[in-house]
């Protein structure tokens, strides 16, 4: 798998100005740039001499089996660049067996993607609009949908300040064609009152997309949450925030094993998934290297990528002398301050 030549590739296909939206960052770009470089940095100490004919890098999400540990993230503008959209995506995911997480938000039709048959799980993302109803609904709705969790992202206080898309004059377009500005639509009051809110409302279980610190996992698991996603959003809002591989051990500690917790941005090899399953991760989402794939060859094009981030997670496991998803433990990272850190 060679997603520098498949983000190569996407880019030759779209308008320049989508291809800003989706691979760039906030500001500076110090984030987007360093959440890959992050997960580079660790260092693993493999395991030798552990019989690893087979490997099993099947894992669950909250309790559904997926045949991967590496999952796709929500991602709006998928009706840009697919005709079939987010379906196509699903799609995608349903032929490997791994989850795909819908995103709500100008993407495409919820009920489209649910339909997708397959017995990979399907998460759904909302934001909390201003216009609270509408979150209610498409949560309530979720779950007759078929989709088994819902997340709710919230690291969208304000709209990052993206540079590039300030320069192109980019405009959020809906698949139905509408133009939308996120800070009018989100809704900037929420607390964890709200998540706690949701939670009750919700027939599925939640979980909280954008968590950053272990305080705050915590406070997200005692509102009811099943789970917790550490996410910058790839580097989207908040530039010179941490990177995610630097996140994550403090919301492992803050869960206390209370949830369960996932995370994105920058992951681009086997190797940083596994990692991020060795710090305590349940599973990793990837962004940008999904929409590369269905930009190049819709489906197929997804497919491609989940089998090649399977392909390199079955190696790196075998590579660590861990033949399960169990067997991957914190003692495979350097820990930092220790001899090769
Ligand atoms: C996103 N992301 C995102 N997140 C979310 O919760 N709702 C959304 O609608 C979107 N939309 C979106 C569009 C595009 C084009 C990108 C690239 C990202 C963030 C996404 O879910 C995820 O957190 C990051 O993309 C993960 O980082 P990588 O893998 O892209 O580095
Ligand atoms: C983005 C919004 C839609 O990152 O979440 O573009």
């Amino acid at each position: 798998m060679d997603l520098v030549d498949l983000e190569a590739e996407a880019k030759s296909k779209i308008e320049e100005t989508f291809y800003d939206y989706i691979a760039g960052g906030a500001e500076d770009e110090l984030t987007l740039d360093d959440n890959e470089a992050a997960w580079s940095r660790l260092k693993l100490r493999p395991r030798v001499l552990r019989d690893v004919r087979t490997i099993d890098t099947s894992t669950t999400v909250l309790g559904r089996r997926v045949a991967s540990p590496v999952a796709v993230a929500p991602m709006a503008m998928q009706h840009k660049a697919n005709e079939d959209g987010p379906v196509a995506t699903a799609r995608g995911c349903a032929a490997t067996d791994t989850l795909f997480c819908m995103g709500l938000f100008g993407a495409g039709s919820a009920k489209d993607v649910a339909a997708v048959p397959g017995d990979a799980p399907k998460w759904l993302q909302v934001y909390v609009m201003a216009d609270r109803e509408r979150s209610v609904e498409a949560i309530a709705r979720s779950a007759d949908q078929g989709y088994h969790a819902v997340v709710i992202t919230v690291d969208v206080a304000r709209q990052g300040n993206r540079r590039r898309d300030a320069r192109n004059r980019w405009t959020f377009l809906q698949a139905d064609g509408q133009v939308e500005d996120p800070n009018e639509l989100f809704d900037h009051a929420l607390t964890f009152d709200d998540i706690a809110w949701f939670v009750e409302r919700s027939p599925i279980p939640l979980v909280v997309k954008g968590v950053m610190r272990g305080d705050d996992a915590r406070a997200c698991v005692d509102a009811g949450a099943a789970g917790v996603v550490v996410s910058n959003h790839g580097g989207r809002q908040l530039d010179g925030a941490l990177a995610t591989a630097d996140a994550l051990a403090d919301v492992v500690e803050g869960v206390e094993g209370r949830g369960e917790v996932y995370v994105d941005g920058g992951i681009r090899r086997g190797q940083h998934a596994v990692k991020a399953l060795a710090m305590g991760a349940q599973a990793v989402f990837v962004g940008r290297p999904a929409m590369w794939g269905l930009i190049v060859a819709g489906q197929p094009g997804v497919e491609g990528v989940m089998r090649g981030f399977q392909d390199e997670v079955e190696r790196a496991m075998a590579l660590c002398g861990a033949r399960t998803i169990e067997e991957l433990d914190a003692s495979l990272l350097v820990r930092s301050g220790s001899a090769g850190a």
